[in-house]
């Protein structure tokens, strides 16, 4: 690994932003913290501090809500014709355009990964998504029912939105999650109040920023900066908001449900996964090899649906892992702004610490170590791209969620599909699950048979139309396509005797 050669230069306007101040949005003012709190967001490449950022407390929180309630209510967003909060989203979407690269290096710095998966990833599906949304502003209708009791009376459903939404999203992708939270509540005529992850507050800030200038009425977006313990859990507590939506750990998601359960407010809920990807001996091995490479090592394999537990047909798990762990020594790592690399750091110290121990555990446990296995240097937070092998179902490297590059490789005996589906099955989480089949019987049968929010046969992605989220343990609900607007609606029914 090498740092700090031939590494992109960083726009003025992106350092003049990191510079700061960086206060809470509320209002659509931006005010410094009520406790005149700060905390900091480092650089995961170097461990060096970034900025200090404004640490919101519940009475930020009480501020932010009301601010969203007014709004709500009685202010203008609530009067907004479709058509017109179409047309502000859609804004939205082509400012964030017109400011792509210098939100890519904004991620990069206060995130780790690479500027090009920022450029061709976070920020294309962060701009497709508001688009994708806009769309739906003008077309969430309810239906006429056809009714069967006696007498003559006529029924129609209507879609309203659910209120203020309190929104709290990971660091994995910081600027993905935040849109992807916002676009469908503001699109359903919600109003929002946002706390990002405090390892990565700085694009949901800058997004604020463009909020304001495009002129978004004050109070429907308001950004809290903060601690989960503090801002985090005074959201998820507060009276006035009426949804939780939450991307995170499944720890955080069970506190999260109690503290929504007083007042029973809505929740969603995407809590990760351990998705195996499951290779059947027709397989294009080549494609599978690079697949299963790539959905493992891709963001540091700090993704909710990463492939993290490989099944292959003993024919072929030899040729898998050899494969595997040939392109993780080939992988790149090192600082997101190098033009070469296609892995960064994770994004901080106790995720590295957190990575490293599953490493130790998998290695303590009998597991045989195929690919890296270690942190490199020791300065930032860089994991080698790791294989292991001689994994059982017991073992926690199999059974938890990493979130870092290791996968655990295994093979299975027959391919009787049951069997298979059952094994691939034995996990609490349900997000995910991969298939490289070139049978079509197999990759239909299969796909019925596992329980997984989303299975990907060959390859294939994430979509603004496509619903993403989990069964099990993954989650709750649905984010993205109709279900993800319709997740920040409540239905109503009108009876009327004629
Ligand atoms: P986390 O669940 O603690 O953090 C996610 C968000 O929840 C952050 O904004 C955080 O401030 C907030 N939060 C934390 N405690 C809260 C509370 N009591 N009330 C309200 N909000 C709270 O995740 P963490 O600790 O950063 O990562 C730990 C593990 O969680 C990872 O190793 C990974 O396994 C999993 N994770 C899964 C993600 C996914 O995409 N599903 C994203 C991030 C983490
Ligand atoms: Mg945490």
């Amino acid at each position: 690994m090498s740092v700090n050669v031939l590494t992109a230069a960083i726009p003025a306007a992106v350092t003049d932003f990191i510079h700061g101040p960086h206060k809470l949005l509320i209002d659509g003012r931006w005010i410094t913290a009520s406790s005149e709190k700060t905390f900091s967001t480092r650089n995961p490449a170097d461990g060096s501090i970034l900025a200090e950022i404004a640490s919101a407390e519940a009475a930020d929180v009480d501020l932010a809500v009301a601010a969203a309630r007014r709004a709500f209510e009685d202010g203008p967003w609530s009067r907004m014709t479709p058509a017109a909060r179409a047309k502000l989203i859609w804004r939205l979407a082509d400012a964030l355009e017109a400011k792509a690269e210098e939100f890519a290096f904004i991620e990069t710095l206060d995130n780790g990964k690479p500027l090009n998966d920022a450029r061709i990833i976070d920020l294309p599906h962060s701009i497709e998504v508001l688009r994708y949304y806009a769309g739906w502003c003008t077309k969430l209708n309810g239906e006429s029912v056809s009714l069967s009791n006696p007498g003559t009376w006529h029924a129609y459903t209507m879609r309203e939105p659910v209120g203020v939404v309190g929104s709290i999203t990971p660091w994995n992708a910081p600027l993905m999650m935040a849109v992807s939270k916002l676009a469908p509540a503001l699109a359903a005529g919600c109003t929002v109040v946002l706390k990002p992850a405090e390892q990565t507050p700085l694009t949901a800030l800058r997004l604020g920023q463009l909020i304001l200038d495009i002129g978004f009425p004050e109070g429907v977006v308001n950004i809290l900066t903060g601690f989960g313990e503090t801002a985090g859990a005074a959201i998820t507590a507060h009276p006035g908001v009426d949804k939780i939506t939450f991307t995170g750990s499944a720890d955080v998601g069970r506190i999260i449900v109690k503290a929504a359960a007083g007042d029973f407010k809505r929740v969603t809920l995407e809590l990760g996964g351990k998705t195996p990807v499951i290779v059947f001996p027709d397989a294009d091995i080549d494609r599978a090899i690079e697949g299963a490479a790539r959905s493992i090592f891709s963001n540091a394999g700090q993704i909710c649906n990463a492939g993290s537990r490989l099944y292959a047909h003993r024919d072929v798990f030899d040729r898998l892992v050899e494969g595997v762990s040939r392109r993780a020594g080939e992988f790149r790592v090192g600082n997101g702004l190098q033009a070469s690399t296609q892995m960064g750091p994770v994004v901080s110290q106790e995720q590295l610490d957190r990575i490293s121990g599953f490493i130790a555990s998998g290695r303590s446990q009998g597991a045989e170590v195929r690919a890296g296995g270690g942190r490199i240097g020791s300065e930032g937070y860089f994991v080698q791209p790791t294989v292991l092998t001689g994994t059982r179902p017991d073992m926690d490297v199999v059974r938890q969620e990493i979130f870092g590059p290791v996968l655990c490789a295994m093979s299975y005996g027959e391919a009787d599909l049951d069997r298979v589906a059952r094994e691939a099955n034995a996990t609490s989480y349900g997000l995910g699950a991969v298939l490289w089949t070139k049978d079509l019987s197999t990759a239909h049968k299969m796909a019925k048979k596992l329980k997984a929010g989303t299975v990907r046969v060959n390859g294939g992605g994430l979509d603004p139309a496509l619903p993403f989220g989990g069964f099990k343990q993954s989650g709750w609900g649905r984010e993205l396509g109709r279900e993800g607007i319709e997740a920040y609606t409540e239905l109503k029914s009108v009876a009327m005797a004629l």
